[in-house]
């Protein structure tokens, strides 16, 4: 008897933002399979029968490659379980949920996909910042800021330096210096509005408020940490008058790095 696998988007962080879908899968699960990017609160969701296990990045350890949890999903289902395998914000947003899919497809392995809400969404709205706005933003790009090992990150910066729309950049902490530099360089306005959003939707949610040319120097002075998300565009303007959540009020908090839970 072959099992099955729910590649279910858990949203940035605050439980609440767990979608129907995906707490009711939590409930009826045999066992769940959750890596860094998925907070306490989420976790207390999973009912005390139900296995976990964890395989992101352990203390001082490198993650688990790919390759083995794709592996272990595939053991898993094998044997019969209904695995739900939990993932930060979207699974097909920058999750490597495709891949997983890809897995599962190529052998024979029935899964589902259940989206979440993707960072760029939820830290925004809670930073204060719409995506789009009529006059400000007309659009908005998602893209990483990481690149590959041994390569340098080279997008077509010309086509990301757009001051009609929102730019959203995911995993950028370490490349924001060179990713301010090369956006001015391809035209963008060094005083376009910019934000940082560390550990949005939770009660450690930061956010910094400056423009694209003060955006490194402001990110290393606060010494911000992952995960963090940057927004650039006229819509960061709107975020002081937009701001509405209270961290201290929110109980969400997002493990910087976890022991293995099994
Ligand atoms: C590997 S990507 C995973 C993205 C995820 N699948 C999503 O849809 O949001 C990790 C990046 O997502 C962003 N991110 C995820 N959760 C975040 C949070 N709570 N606050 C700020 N950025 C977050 C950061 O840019 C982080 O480096």
């Amino acid at each position: 008897m072959t099992g099955r696998v729910y590649l279910v988007g858990t949203g940035p962080g605050d439980p609440e933002l767990l979608t129907v879908k995906a707490q009711r899968l939590l409930q009826n699960s045999d066992v769940v399979v959750y890596d860094r990017l998925v907070s306490d609160e989420i976790l207390e969701q999973i009912p005390p029968g139900v296995s976990r296990i964890y395989v992101g990045k352990r203390s001082g350890r490198h993650p688990v490659p790919q390759a083995e949890i794709n592996q272990l999903l595939h053991r898993l289902a094998e044997a019969g379980h209904v695995v739900v395998r939990l993932k930060g914000g979207d699974p097909f947003v920058f999750g490597r949920g495709s891949e997983e899919a890809a897995w599962l497809a190529a052998h024979d392995i029935p899964f589902e996909v259940v989206p979440g809400i993707t960072s760029a969404s939820a830290c925004s709205a809670y930073a204060g910042i719409p995506l789009t706005h009529r006059g400000l933003a007309s659009g908005v790009q998602f893209v990483t800021g990481h690149s590959q090992a041994d390569r340098e990150l080279d997008p077509d910066w010309r086509s990301l330096a757009d001051p009609d729309k929102t730019l959203v950049i995911y995993m950028g902490l370490a490349n924001i210096a060179r990713i301010s530099r090369e956006l001015i360089a391809a035209g963008l306005p060094s005083g376009t509005p910019a934000a940082a959003i560390e550990q949005g939707t939770t009660a450690r949610q930061r956010r910094l408020l400056t423009t694209l040319a003060d955006l490194p120097r402001m990110a290393r002075e606060a010494r911000l940490a992952p995960p963090v998300l940057f927004v650039i565009g006229r819509v960061v303007s709107l975020a002081e008058t937009l701001e509405w959540f209270e961290p201290q009020a929110a109980t969400a908090v997002l493990p910087v790095e976890r022991e293995g839970h099994g």
